[in-house]
């Protein structure tokens, strides 16, 4: 890329010249942007700062039972700090937090609802892999003056923009507002992110997939089919040698997949049968599905695609299957069979 684009610049031409996004949306985006920078400097700080390091537990446990790491914490406070005041946003909902969260009264209030995992792959903070924050916006019903938890139940098809940051060896964003995938990185000398690739897409097959091989045991059949044909390489039923990675952060998963293709799943297991998933359907799974989407693959439970199913409540599970297409099809077709 010759000249050089910043983030501003593409949002300003996504709204003025191809009218894809309203100025509120805009502003929104640049304000996520800015938390997503102040997250990656913490990040970066690691073990510095004494008493004061980023790394290691908070202590608390969040509504999914899950053991608070302090950069969760400080993950969530940026992302609410940056977005409550702008005037673009009637409420959050965040996995760190029980409830959503109404926009105080002090402040203006937009249209825009953010959903958002500030911290995703907790388990890799301490030990120095990537790890991101994902963020999914919808738009406020109409009619409603005083938004409450069921403003926020709308499928993932309704989301007016989705993306993460991934604060890897780079901090790059990776944005989608319905015309294909756009990725910036953080271009930390002039502290702006720039335009590193536009218009990405998935091939539509693969030899790479991801999954938490230890829980195989756990699986459903389909899941259990799929992963041993790949296992079984040029002898098996596929013809073809699969390569595996797992990183324990989804968002580095899917970075890897929107780069150079693959499939992720991380499905239903026996293991807590009453849910439907570990992954949260609306600020892990329903993103990462329209990014993936719009870029040419799929995203399933195994059974439906994961935009169109309604949520029930907001920190509900969801099976997940994302990726290349056809991968993704064959895992499907395997769901349906049984
Ligand atoms: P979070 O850190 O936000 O709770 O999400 C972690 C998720 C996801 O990022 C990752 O793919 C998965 O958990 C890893 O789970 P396992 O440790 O079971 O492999
Ligand atoms: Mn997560
Ligand atoms: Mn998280």
């Amino acid at each position: 890329m010759s000249q050089k684009i910043s983030l501003t610049r593409y949002l300003v031409e996504q709204q003025r010249i191809d009218g894809h996004i309203p100025p509120e949306l805009r502003l929104l985006l640049e304000v996520v942007a800015r938390a997503c920078k102040s997250i990656s400097q913490a990040v970066n700080k690691g073990a510095l700062g004494g008493e004061n390091s980023i790394l290691g537990s908070a202590g608390s446990e969040n509504v999914q039972g899950e053991v608070q790491k302090k950069l969760d914490i400080i993950a969530n406070e940026v992302l609410i700090e940056a977005n409550e005041w702008g005037g673009h946003l009637a409420a959050m909902a965040s996995e760190e937090m029980d409830n959503i969260y109404l926009v105080p009264n002090r402040y203006p209030q937009g249209e825009y609802l953010l959903l958002f995992d500030p911290l995703d792959g907790s388990s890799n903070i301490d030990v120095n892999v990537s790890i991101g924050t994902i963020f999914s916006v919808l738009k406020k019903l109409e009619g409603h003056a005083a938004v409450e938890e069921s403003d926020f139940l709308q499928a993932g098809n309704q989301q007016v923009a989705a993306g993460y940051c991934v604060y890897g060896p780079q901090t790059t964003l990776v944005l989608t507002v319905g015309d294909g995938v756009a990725m910036f990185t953080l271009d930390r000398e002039q502290g702006s992110f720039v335009l590193t690739e536009e218009n990405i897409t998935i091939p539509a097959d693969t030899q790479e997939f991801a999954i938490n091989m230890s829980n195989m045991r756990h699986w459903d059949e389909p899941v259990k089919r799929y992963i041993d044909e790949c296992l079984q390489g040029t002898d098996g039923p596929r013809g073809k040698n699969f390569n595996m990675r797992w990183i324990a952060s989804m968002v580095a998963d899917v970075h890897r997949i929107l780069t150079r293709g693959g499939v992720f799943l991380y499905p239903w297991d026996k293991r807590e049968p009453e849910k439907a998933g570990k992954l949260r359907l609306m600020y892990e799974a329903n993103p990462m599905s329209w990014l993936i989407e719009q870029a040419g693959g799929a995203a399933t439970n195994g059974r439906q695609r994961i935009m169109d199913i309604q949520p029930a409540k907001l920190h509900e599970r969801v099976s997940v299957m994302l990726g290349s297409k056809n991968e993704v099809e064959r895992v499907s077709a395997y769901h349906s069979k049984l």
